[in-house]
């Protein structure tokens, strides 16, 4: 029996979700794998019943399971509360901290049928298939913050630091996952400018030497945003700090056609957190409208990270691909002639065929 913790968050979250527990479901049922799932609420959700959005009550679940499935969280109905009681500051950071989740990984693969979809060039789309390491758990996001008088208004201050030891850890995760594919790392920084750049280049510099069997490239963050656009079969694994891996993942997820696509593991600690990488996109909350590929795939790397199901984790990749295959399509990824589906028939798709597969 496997415990998972359901989290829908806002937004879209609510609607997204059900159809990834709908795909583990008929995992379970195939497969013969018992699964006991229980919800609990996070974000602006939380905040509403409870006053805060990430109550003790919900991290005690997530710590008690073997892995957490969140939707999204956050919405405008939120964003003016102080910031501790923000979603993204009160629960999602904070979540992320107290399951030592410092690894993010940020799968970014092009569905040949849908290269149509994305905005750039078929050829060059064709075969990209990189992984995104993200630090997650360090950085500017969990800097000193503070704000002070200056002259004439204010000074706010973030602070960005690493350590040798932070550092290490995710370059570890980001050597070991290129040797299990094309052997390729590239580690992005701002060497040429931030401090905290340069122990990072030096660290995975070092680390290397325990890898002669990957070849490491190193390359400045701006350069990357560019180089991502144009020739991003360059690329196998990439390891960045935190905000870094936040602005790539948006800008990488662009190749698969759509930000619905994009799917995420944080790992790390003991248990892992699954979530699509978009927000809960309220201006389509509510509609039956979001796609649920991305949550449904992030349920597939559940599978594959924390409770080791490997073929399991290929039969939801597997039939998602065959749905798109044959012509499925949520509102974001629409194209003449394709069908289009709301959330939750998708969602009922995906399972039906991990049922006939
Ligand atoms: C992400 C999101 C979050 C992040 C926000 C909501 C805090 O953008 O998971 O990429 O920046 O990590
Ligand atoms: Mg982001």
């Amino acid at each position: 029996m496997f415990k998972i913790a359901v989290l829908p968050g806002d937004g879209i979250g609510v609607e997204i979700v059900p159809q990834a527990l709908k795909a583990l479901k008929a995992i379970g049922e195939k497969y013969g794998h018992s699964f006991e799932f229980t919800e609990a609420l996070v974000g602006g959700a939380a905040y509403d019943a409870k006053g805060h959005p990430l109550p003790e009550e919900t991290l005690e679940l997530c710590e008690q399971s073997d892995a957490v499935l969140l939707g999204a969280i956050g919405g405008p109905k939120w964003d003016n509360l102080p910031v501790e009681l923000r979603p993204e500051a009160g629960a999602l950071l904070p979540l992320r901290r107290e399951l030592a989740l410092y690894a993010n990984l940020r799968p970014c693969v092009v569905f040949p049928s849908l290269i149509h979809a994305s905005t750039l060039k078929e050829e060059v789309l064709q075969g990209v298939d990189i992984l995104i390491v993200r630090e997650l758990t360090g950085g500017i996001y969990f800097g000193e913050k503070s704000r002070e008088l200056a002259a004439d208004g204010q000074k706010a201050t973030d602070v960005l630091s690493y350590s040798t030891y932070e550092i290490k850890r995710i370059a570890k995760i980001a050597f070991e996952a290129a040797r299990q594919r094309k052997k390729k790392l590239c580690s992005v920084d701002k060497a040429n400018v931030l401090e905290s750049s340069r122990l990072w280049r030096e660290t995975v510099t070092d680390m290397a030497r325990e890898y002669p069997d990957v070849e490491l490239t190193h390359m400045y963050v701006d350069n990357c945003a560019m180089q991502l656009i144009r020739n991003p079969r360059q690329f196998d694994v990439i390891v960045t700090e935190n905000m870094f891996g936040d602005i790539l993942t948006d800008e990488a997820s662009m190749l698969t056609g759509s930000l619905g696509m994009l799917a995420s593991a944080s790992i790390g600690g003991e248990v892992g957190l699954y979530e699509p990488a978009h927000g809960s996109a309220p201006d389509i909350a509510g509609q039956n409208k979001a796609n649920p590929l991305a949550t449904i795939l992030s349920a597939a790397l559940l599978l594959r990270y924390s409770l080791k199901l490997e073929k399991e984790a290929q039969a939801i990749e597997e039939a998602v691909r065959k749905v798109i295959d044959a012509g499925y399509r949520t509102p974001d990824l629409a194209e003449p002639g394709k069908t289009i589906l709301g959330t939750s028939e998708m969602g009922d798709l995906v399972a039906q065929t991990i049922l006939e597969g």
